[in-house]
């Protein structure tokens, strides 16, 4: 038995700045997408240079709408990764289209870009890219490619509040966006969180009156613009809508965390350079890498563990040990209620007839999965911290490297 406290994979960090605003909300009399939900929009808004910024209830919320709006509907195709969080392909599903997996590139665990061209068909509607735990994709090939087939580039931006990227010369954060949507998540593993919680942000007008009209039933007035106006003002409903509001309550919160997340951060950053440090000599491991032109937030710290290493072995050594650790991301392909006919991967749609996992295409997809590994990281981490984490990980790697 480990007698000091397990070390847990994430816990986001709130205070009393929080608890205060969402006091401040109840007694307001106000709880829904209301004042603080426009403010915390605008604010959202500045901080990553988008002209438009719209709140909704989760990051697949945004992901639905965001394909929506960009024109995805039944019978079409997605090209995405199957190696994401299983959200990423069931947005595509949620219009009636096909998610069509590429690989992963091995190094960032991000979309193969190179792959992209040939999986664009007659049927492709959109390229939904995804930065993988705060790691920025490859914005520059992705959105050549977009130009070139005009296809519109969506962001699953869910992990990647505060990173960023290098374009046309100077950096800019994630979200701007550099496709024509890019969505973002406030789940508790995030580093700005509300509880649950989501963001498109886009450059384009149009497409933001649409989400602000499909995130509350297709409503043609919102309940602020009812509320302001100084003439009766009946809403009609003039679109399938949806209940995707986010909360006065969880605005009031996002509001005090986007204050914090610049520090929020810089923090992640530290702790990653620490890991890096401390995890130098493993032999065999695999340390994550940053791609010129990118900075992630390191929403998650990943290994690569080395060749040979159980990782369910691993996993419970460090476990036994007081650590939580995670796998590396899934690969939606290949859970049950992805078997059968509704994906598909490129460029040969299928073609290796890999309906249930172990598919050839999505090879470094299913490695990734099996074969990293996510440390624990957050903010209020103290050095003892990550020395017994990387202590754990250490020896665990060395008894399962070990010959039998
Ligand atoms: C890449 C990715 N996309 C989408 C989502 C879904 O976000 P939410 O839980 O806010 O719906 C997540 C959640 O972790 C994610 O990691």
């Amino acid at each position: 038995m480990n007698a000091m406290p397990p070390i847990p994979i994430a816990r986001p960090w709130m205070g009393e700045a929080e608890a205060e605003a969402a006091r401040r909300v109840l007694a307001s009399g106000w709880t829904t997408q209301g004042p603080e939900v426009a403010a915390f929009e605008e604010e959202f808004a500045a901080f990553t240079g988008a002209p438009y910024a719209c709140a909704v209830s989760s990051c697949t919320a945004a992901l639905h709408l965001a394909l929506l709006g960009v024109g995805v509907r039944a019978g079409d195709e997605v090209v995405t990764v199957s190696h994401s969080f299983i959200a990423t392909a069931n947005a595509i599903r949620y219009c009636g289209a096909t998610p069509v997996f590429v690989d992963i590139d091995p190094a960032t665990c991000n979309i193969d870009a190179s792959l992209v061209e040939a999986a664009i068909g007659r049927k492709t509607r959109a390229i939904l890219a995804v930065h993988q735990l705060g790691l920025p994709c490859d914005l520059a090939a992705l959105s050549a490619i977009a130009a070139r087939h005009a296809l519109p580039l969506v962001e699953d931006a869910a992990c990647a509040a505060g990173s960023e990227i290098e374009w046309r010369g100077s950096w800019q954060r994630i979200g701007r966006p550099h496709g024509v949507v890019a969505c973002f998540s406030f789940h508790p593993r995030k580093l700005l969180s509300t509880g649950d919680g989501g963001m498109l942000t886009t450059a384009d007008g149009g497409l933001d009156r649409q989400f602000r009209r499909l995130r509350q039933h297709g409503m043609s007035a919102s309940d602020l613009a009812r509320h302001r106006s100084t003439t009766v003002l009946v809403e009609s409903y003039t679109a399938l809508g949806f209940n995707y509001r986010l909360t006065d309550i969880q605005a009031a919160i996002g509001r005090e965390q986007l204050k914090r997340l610049p520090e929020a951060v810089a923090r992640r950053r530290a702790l990653a350079r620490t890991y890096a440090a401390l995890l130098a000599e493993v032999p065999g491991l695999v340390l994550p890498d940053e791609p010129p032109g990118t900075k992630s937030n390191f929403q998650s710290y990943r290994v690569r563990l080395p060749e040979g290493c159980g990782q369910r072995a691993v996993m419970q050594r460090m476990l036994d040990a007081g650590v939580s650790t995670k796998t590396g991301v899934m690969c939606a392909h290949r859970e049950p209620v992805y078997a059968g006919e509704r994906w598909a991967c490129a460029p040969d749609r299928n073609a290796c007839g890999c309906g249930a996992g172990g598919c050839r295409r999505l090879a470094r997809s299913e490695a990734a999965q099996d074969g990293c590994l996510l440390l624990p990281l957050f903010h209020e981490m103290t050095e003892d911290d990550q020395q017994r984490v990387t202590d754990a990980l250490r020896a665990a790697c060395a008894l399962e490297a070990a010959p039998a």
